[in-house]
């Protein structure tokens, strides 16, 4: 069994979630830095209690692009910052040879805490889907960066971003790379979230995912920096 964390209370820990992030971010609110403050003790799904820490968006205040993926994965909940793992490593590659500086962007997820389950031998962290509610539940950290980056560019990574932010029929599939009316930024695209690259069943299809993944950050690239 997992010990209590320091300070808390068996009745705390036992406590209810709120199912919104709202009443935790009611005094946050005004600059990044407050607000990842505040998220540090988010309780509003009960996703922190087998997390290590909050992770929060990262990057530039006033980004022009802000791209959102699905939630840490195991290194990101140990470090404290959103892709950095393997899937971090794919997309600051390819964010690389489409000539975006990774410091220049903003990127956070739609839940930020890592969701996971034991494996079944070893001691791996096996990454697991969040459930609607925990999404929901996360929902006000994003609208609040969202608001105050205020990019020109939303890019979603993969479906679990796609489909919260621009509907459950939303298809990565068929509609990667398309521009989709939102009120959310004055641009909304989604692509593949880089971990389906990383999954790739050999070389050849890895380098071809790559190159596609490439090809949409490339054309978001121009959307900001249009050809003089
Ligand atoms: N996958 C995500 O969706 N986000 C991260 O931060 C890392 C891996």
């Amino acid at each position: 069994m997992r010990a209590l964390p320091k300070g808390r209370s068996q009745a705390a820990n036992a406590k209810k979630s709120p199912d919104t992030a709202g009443p935790f971010l009611m005094k946050g609110a005004s600059s990044l830095a407050t607000l990842r403050r505040a998220a540090r003790v988010c309780r509003a799904c009960d996703l922190w209690r087998n997390a290590t820490q909050t992770v929060f968006g990262e990057g530039s205040p006033n980004a022009p692009i802000m791209f959102i993926g699905e939630q840490p994965g195991d290194q990101e909940d140990l470090a404290g910052q959103p892709f950095v793992g393997p899937a971090g490593r794919i997309l600051n590659e390819a964010l690389l040879q489409a000539g975006i500086h990774r410091d220049e962007v903003y990127v956070t997820n739609v839940v930020k805490h890592f969701k996971w389950t034991p494996a079944e031998r070893g001691k791996r962290r096996i990454h697991k889907k969040p459930r609607y509610s925990e999404i929901n539940a996360c929902r006000p950290w994003l609208d609040a960066e969202i608001n105050l980056v205020k990019p020109q560019v939303l890019v979603c990574l993969g479906a679990t971003a796609a489909q919260a932010l621009l509907g459950r029929k939303f298809s990565v599939t068929r509609q990667r790379g398309e521009a989709v009316e939102s009120s959310l930024a004055p641009r909304v695209m989604a692509t593949v979230h880089p971990s389906s690259i990383l999954r790739a069943p050999d070389h050849a299809t890895r380098e071809l995912q790559m190159k596609e993944f490439v090809r949409d950050l490339a054309k978001i690239a121009r959307l900001v920096r249009p050809p003089k």
